[in-house]
């Protein structure tokens, strides 16, 4: 069975730039007060890209996904897997991978979407990875892409602070090196209510609540306990130990959040990748985002162990484990 190795990635993000001090005094506009001291300080987040209105998640993504073709030197007709993981397709249908296939110029091969939010990109990535050891694909486009700015309260202080947009991507392609080496995923639908966007579109309106709700507090606890217990449990079923992880590439949500899991895994901090003081919470994006970021300025090099993680809304959570 061949192994599905990553050979590009690219990211994109969209070039507003706002930092806590600017979206505070723009809150402050609405009489909802916060400061970048607060942001810091709960998060470790600095500033976000913010798309302007309008933007569609298709857009950021097909820059993304060109950035990862030209990284990998594969022409878009080479592609005959397309997943795109996104909670902000810019339509109900079609999927967002099916109009980043037509925006890239690409044809013939599957495009669909993979939801689960903030784990996302680790969901879709496992996916691809085994339609790649079944035969079913040999090169994959591999994409989380947002505009959450969209589905935002921008009157709920302690949720519109944490996000911002963007995406990333890789090309994964059937290889007989590995390759992604051991993937886990999980979901507890029962604790869908720590974070979700109950909405929907019906007859023509929206129904229900159209925003992003969260209990911070429920989710901060939920991820750091899931998140520690699957890297244990990918690193045992593909026979490593955590001291042979040489790059940890999590979820981007808060600062606070990855120290603990650090601690808890006994991982030196200086081998964790860190973007969400720059990029804030982009769901499903943050993980390629902050991955592709650590592959271009140089730390993530070939042959190394990296463990990628998300965890988010459904609840759900997830851990890949791939050799470069
Ligand atoms: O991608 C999905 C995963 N999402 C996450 O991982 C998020 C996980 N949760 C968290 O990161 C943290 O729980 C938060 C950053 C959301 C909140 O941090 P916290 O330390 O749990 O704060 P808190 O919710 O306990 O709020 C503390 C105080 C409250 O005031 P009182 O009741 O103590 O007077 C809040 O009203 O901070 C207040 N607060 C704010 N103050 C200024 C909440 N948001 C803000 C704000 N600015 N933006």
């Amino acid at each position: 069975m061949p192994y599905a190795k990553i050979i590009g990635s690219g990211g994109y993000l969209p070039p507003r730039v706002v930092s806590n001090d600017a979206l505070a005094a723009d809150l402050a506009t609405r009489q909802v007060e916060t400061s970048d001291e607060w942001i810091v300080t709960r998060t470790g987040i600095r500033q976000r890209h913010i798309a302007e209105p309008g933007t569609r998640t298709s857009e950021l993504a097909i820059h993304a996904a060109r950035a990862a073709l030209d990284d990998a030197g594969v022409a878009p007709d080479d592609i005959d897997l397309i997943i795109v993981a996104t909670s902000t397709p810019d339509y109900v249908f079609p999927s967002t991978a099916c109009l980043v296939q037509a925006g890239l110029g690409a044809s013939g091969g599957a495009a669909f979407d993979v939801q689960a939010v903030c784990s996302g990109f680790v969901y879709a990535l496992t996916t691809a990875d085994a339609y790649i050891q079944a035969g079913r694909a040999t090169t994959a486009l591999v994409i989380g892409a947002e505009v959450f700015s969209s589905i935002l309260d921008w009157s709920d202080r302690s949720t519109c602070v944490l996000f911002g947009d963007g995406a990333g991507a890789v090309v994964l392609q059937a290889s007989n090196t590995p390759g992604i080496i051991g993937a886990r995923l999980n979901a507890d639908g029962s604790q869908m209510k720590v974070l979700h966007a109950a909405g929907n579109v019906a007859h023509g309106q929206v129904v229900g609540d159209p925003f992003l709700r969260m209990d911070g507090q429920a989710v901060f606890k939920l991820a750091v306990t899931h998140l520690s217990n699957s890297a244990q449990q990918v690193c045992q079923e593909s026979g490593v130990a955590l001291s042979d992880i040489d790059w940890m590439v999590p979820h981007q949500a808060n600062v606070r959040i990855i120290n603990f899991l650090g601690r808890k895994l006994g991982l030196d901090p200086s081998r964790v990748v860190v973007t969400v003081d720059q990029h804030a919470n982009t769901s499903a994006a943050s993980v390629p985002l902050a991955f592709d970021t650590a592959r271009r300025d140089g730390r993530i090099q070939p042959g190394d162990l990296v463990l990628m993680q998300g965890v988010g809304g459904g609840f759900t959570w997830g851990s890949v484990l791939v050799r470069m």
